[in-house]
């Protein structure tokens, strides 16, 4: 049997950069090789504010952006979770076997905590239990996501290894499968690049005057400096962007300019720019294809949804019987 490969975006707004180089590349370099399930995980969406009269159209752009960039229907499955409830019963089942003390802990519940003082609910900090359900359901082996959903994966792995100790061999340990750009910076000069910071990103459907627009506002420094490239700073930002990007003689060409401190962070700026319109550019027009296609993409939903459903129904079944639910 193939190798099984599970993962998923929550629907908060377009795909920037970062989820491009992270995960979607993840996802396709992938498709080719194992059986793919890519989902929308509304269910995780809801965990933080959100508007109910719009999750519908939210959901269906991350749809969009998925067949855009390359997803291909007939290697993968698209799912849209809350379409397969099973996802909520295994979440449920397996979190009975987890520790509260071991979810207050994370940094992401401890982060969100921070950012929504007034929102702390109970979804959020069971997000890592369905997350690992998301995966389990599948018997999913392989994680296409960016690095900061390390502690998720742990959460899964232990999960796992909790459930066939207790109930007998069932699930694999599932892997992150790392990408080139498992860590985009933000355009801000000081952390990843991220939705929820104004200002941080790019996102995929951007066209080139907004693109230069966002790259202009991302901070330097004089360009005169010289010397090695500094570590931690927006100039290392820029330039790890910049490497993400270019080829290696262009970015070495910057580089030297760095050093003998006449770098001209304008020119940086728009080769940049460009190599990443001319990456878009493609995805943008398929978007558009797909856009005017509104009947092939439901049809490709709802076959997804029917797949999806046939194999979460076999894990479930097999877990109900292990867990003593055979009356
Ligand atoms: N937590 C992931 C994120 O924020 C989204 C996600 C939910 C996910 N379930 C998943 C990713 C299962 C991979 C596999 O990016």
């Amino acid at each position: 049997m193939k190798k099984r490969v599970y993962s998923g975006i929550r629907a908060t707004g377009r795909l920037h950069l970062g989820n491009y180089l992270g995960a979607l590349k993840g996802m396709l370099a992938l498709q080719d090789k194992y059986e793919c399930i890519f989902s929308v995980v509304d269910l995780h969406t809801i965990t933080v504010p959100y508007d109910p009269n719009t999750l519908k159209e939210s959901v269906r752009e991350i749809i969009l952006d998925y067949l855009a960039v390359g997803l291909d229907p007939d290697k993968c499955y698209l799912e849209i979770q809350s379409k397969v409830p099973q996802h909520v019963e295994l979440a449920y089942l397996l979190s009975t076997i987890y520790p509260v003390s071991r979810l207050e802990d994370l940094p992401t519940y401890k982060d969100k905590k921070a950012q929504y003082p007034k929102y702390v609910n109970m979804g959020l900090l069971y997000y890592p239990v369905l997350m690992a359900a998301d995966v389990l359901l599948y018997k999913g082996e392989l994680v296409p996501v960016g690095i900061d959903q390390e502690p998720h994966l742990e959460v899964m792995r232990e999960i796992a290894r909790k459930f066939n100790s207790m109930f007998g061999q069932t699930f694999p340990e599932p892997q992150r499968f790392k990408t080139e750009g498992e860590y985009v910076p933000s355009l801000t000069g000081k952390g990843k690049m991220s939705k929820s910071v104004e200002g941080s990103f790019i996102t995929i459907t951007d066209d080139f005057k907004t693109i230069r627009e966002r790259l202009a506002a991302a901070p330097t420094d004089s360009g005169t400096e010289g010397g090695d490239l500094p570590k931690d700073s927006p100039v290392a930002n820029l330039f790890t962007l910049l490497k993400l990007f270019v080829s290696d003689d262009v970015y070495k060409k910057f580089e030297q300019d760095y050093k003998e401190g006449d770098i001209r962070y304008v020119e940086l700026k728009n080769v940049l720019a460009e190599s990443i319109y001319k990456e878009l550019k493609p995805i943008q027009d398929k978007r558009k294809e797909f856009l005017n296609n509104e009947k092939l993409v439901d049809e490709i939903i709802a076959e997804g949804i029917r797949k999806c459903t046939q194999m979460a129904e076999e894990t479930i079944k097999e877990v109900r019987e292990k867990m003593g639910f055979i009356y």
